[in-house]
């Protein structure tokens, strides 16, 4: 394979050569159809290929493509009008870029510039990308041992534990950085009280608090924002994967306060809210909204979820538990989820996982419920299959990469 010729050997290659995508749907070389369960790890939320986003582009694409954030851009103004309808309470301002990593290393920059702080709080099992700020507050030790030593002013305090992070939260903090329900991590749902804690503790101290959503916002959930689950805002929150229909995007939106203690200059990004990135967020939104996406996503996600749970009824020793908001959601299992997944390409499923033993589920959420029908379907061949195999190892508790 070319790929694993000339690319650094950087990423888990799977043995599937993707050309063609069309809503939950892609194809490779040979025309054959699988149903993506992993959406370009939550990037095709908006469905491959939408015919909606690839106009947009292809329209943008004749125009301009490339205008640098110093100068005025019709498109650009476009967007912001529309999202700025669209934020969160008390967001205000956007810092465009072109990545998860990219916006929380602008909200950690942010948030030290605003308060005149060093430290920053984040929690166990936090993925918040892979660049210098955003591993420093990234949990895992496999992605961070080779690189150390990372900014060593990030302290970590248990996910959904409210009195550990009273304790941990001080008036040195700058920021708490936290998912609202963390992905990488396994799935994990932010339980009630802990969001609304946070805001309070952190108002209290004066320390900003930072919502990744990268990989929860933009509808993934059934509400735009998946802050909006809770009814609590940040000060500054990060997006970017499927905000832009698979078009590299991301931004940090953050309140007029925050925002009035920046310079031209402190921070920026090149290609930051490109016009071609810009349509494309435009239209993407506009979808998501136009075709009442998000109620779709709640009704599709619980039935999805049901669909999950008659699995865990049928093959009690495969799955432990079902766990996630719409279309967000993960089968935690008894076995390793390699072996699921190697056998997913056999019954033209693309499945992800989170950790060793987690089946994550973030489907375009265009899926239709044949196609999640056909999912259940082919997960209960493939259950059946490794029960008569017998499986290999299994393992007790949640398992980190
Ligand atoms: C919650 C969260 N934050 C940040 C990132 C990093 O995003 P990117 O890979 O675009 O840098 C991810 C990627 O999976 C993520 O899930």
């Amino acid at each position: 394979m070319i790929e694993d010729e000339f690319l650094i050997p950087l990423y888990q290659k799977f043995p599937l050569k993707i050309v063609r995508g069309n809503g939950a749907l892609v194809y490779d070389e040979k025309g054959e159809e699988y149903i993506d369960l992993a959406g370009g790890y939550g990037v095709a939320i908006v469905g491959h290929a939408n015919p909606v986003v690839s106009s947009a582009i292809a329209e943008q694409a004749k125009k301009l493509i490339t205008c640098h954030g110093s100068f005025y851009n019709d498109t650009r103004e476009r967007y912001l009008e529309l999202l700025s309808k669209h934020l969160p309470e008390g967001l205000s301002k956007v810092f465009f870029c072109n990545s998860g990593a990219e916006a929380n290393e602008a909200a950690i920059k942010f948030a030290r510039k605003a308060t005149g702080r060093q430290n920053i709080v984040a929690f166990t099992g936090s993925f918040h990308g892979k660049t210098f700020g955003a591993l420093s507050a990234t949990w895992s030790q496999k992605y961070r041992k080779p690189f150390e030593p990372l900014i060593e002013t990030v302290k970590f305090s248990p996910f959904g534990n409210i009195e550990k992070a009273r304790e941990a939260i001080d008036e040195t903090v700058a920021a708490v950085i936290v998912e609202p329900i963390q992905g990488e991590g396994g799935i994990h749902v932010a339980p009630d009280g802990f969001l609304s804690g946070l805001r309070d503790i952190t108002k209290a101290k004066g320390a900003l608090l930072i919502f990744d959503e990268v990989q929860s916002g933009f509808g993934r959930t059934g509400k735009l924002w998946a802050c909006q689950n809770w009814n609590v805002s940040p000060d500054i929150m990060t997006v970017a994967k499927g905000v832009a229909g698979g078009v590299p995007f991301g931004f940090a939106a953050t309140t007029a306060a925050v925002s009035a203690t920046l310079r031209p200059g402190d921070h920026s990004s090149t290609f930051g809210g490109n016009p071609l990135a810009c349509a494309a967020a435009i239209a993407s939104l506009e979808f998501l909204i136009d075709n009442m996406i998000l109620q779709k996503t709640v009704e599709d996600g619980e039935y999805f979820r049901s669909r999950l749970e008659w699995l865990k009824s049928k093959h009690p020793s495969i799955i432990r538990e079902v766990r996630g908001k719409g279309l967000m959601l993960a089968a935690e299992l008894k076995i390793p989820v390699k072996d699921v997944i190697m056998k997913g390409f056999e019954h033209k499923l693309i499945l992800l996982y989170a950790g060793l033993n987690i089946l994550r589920f973030l489907s375009p959420l265009v899926i239709t419920r044949g196609q999640i029908d056909a999912v259940a379907k082919e997960l209960d061949k493939i259950f059946a299959e490794i029960e008569i195999q017998g499986p290999k190892k299994t393992i007790e508790g949640v398992a980190m990469e």
